[in-house]
């Protein structure tokens, strides 16, 4: 018989893991998956290189006008077993992960026009289910009835040091541990905040603490769960 195809929602606060645990979960279970974190990050990529920002503020009408042409999508590499994201036929997975989009992607996810036009395609990805989606309102906005939705969450200091490790791999090795924290702490304000589709914990989620967790005892316990719902 064969297995029924569901959505599954991963929210939960920035730096917690959240996409590594998707993606492996994705590639487990044979679904696709996409990071809509990376979708707005392309969105405040392309407002950048475009000179839409005077210091820390943007020329909002400048992005309206420019959405129709702001196209983001992602292309699958088999050798690496993971997605790049695409802004407008360009792969940017380098240049929308820097400090510089980190700083200004908050504001620009606060922009009702803006995650209009991602979620719509994000609700395109799932037409066909067999997804699994991470972000802060996938489970609350984007698939308010996908069948498994995990909240994930962990101590800010624990994703600080993780996302300052993620940092200094790529070898960036003069960005500090108190620069990362605040920035994260920013975010996370701001994400929960905002007056649309604030960061929180759907009612039907799953809380997942993962400040002392290992990767394997992550994935175990999603597999878990994803079994308690198809088998
Ligand atoms: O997950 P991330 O750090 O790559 O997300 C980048 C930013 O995008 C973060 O500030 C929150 C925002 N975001 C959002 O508002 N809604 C989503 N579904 C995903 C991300």
């Amino acid at each position: 018989m064969q297995q029924k195809r569901i959505i599954i929602a991963i929210d939960g606060h920035s730096s917690c893991g959240k996409s590594t645990m998707a993606k492996d979960l994705a590639k487990e279970i044979g679904y696709i998956y996409v990071d809509t974190g990376a979708m707005y990050r392309a969105v405040t990529l392309y407002s950048i290189q475009n000179k839409m920002w005077q210091g820390s503020a943007l020329d909002e009408e400048a992005l309206r006008c420019a959405m129709p042409n702001i196209k983001v999508g992602f292309k699958y590499y088999p050798e690496e077993g993971r997605s790049h994201t695409l802004l407008n036929g360009q792969d940017v997975e380098k240049e929308i992960r820097t400090m510089e989009v980190s700083g200004k992607v908050s504001p620009i996810a606060t922009i009702p026009f803006v995650r209009e036009a991602m979620v719509a395609q994000q609700q395109s990805f799932g037409l066909d289910k067999g997804i699994v989606m991470d972000g802060r309102d996938v489970g609350t906005t984007v698939f308010p009835n996908a069948e498994l939705k995990i909240f994930v969450t962990a101590d800010p200091k624990v994703r600080a040091q993780r996302r300052l490790d993620e940092i200094r791999a790529k070898g960036d090795s003069t960005t500090t541990f108190e620069e990362v924290l605040k920035n994260l702490n920013e975010r996370d304000y701001i994400d929960s905040h905002r007056e649309i589709s604030p960061l929180r914990q759907a009612e039907d989620a799953l809380v997942l603490d993962n400040s002392h967790m290992s990767i394997p005892e992550q994935k175990a316990w999603l597999i878990d769960r994803f079994n308690s719902i198809v088998k």
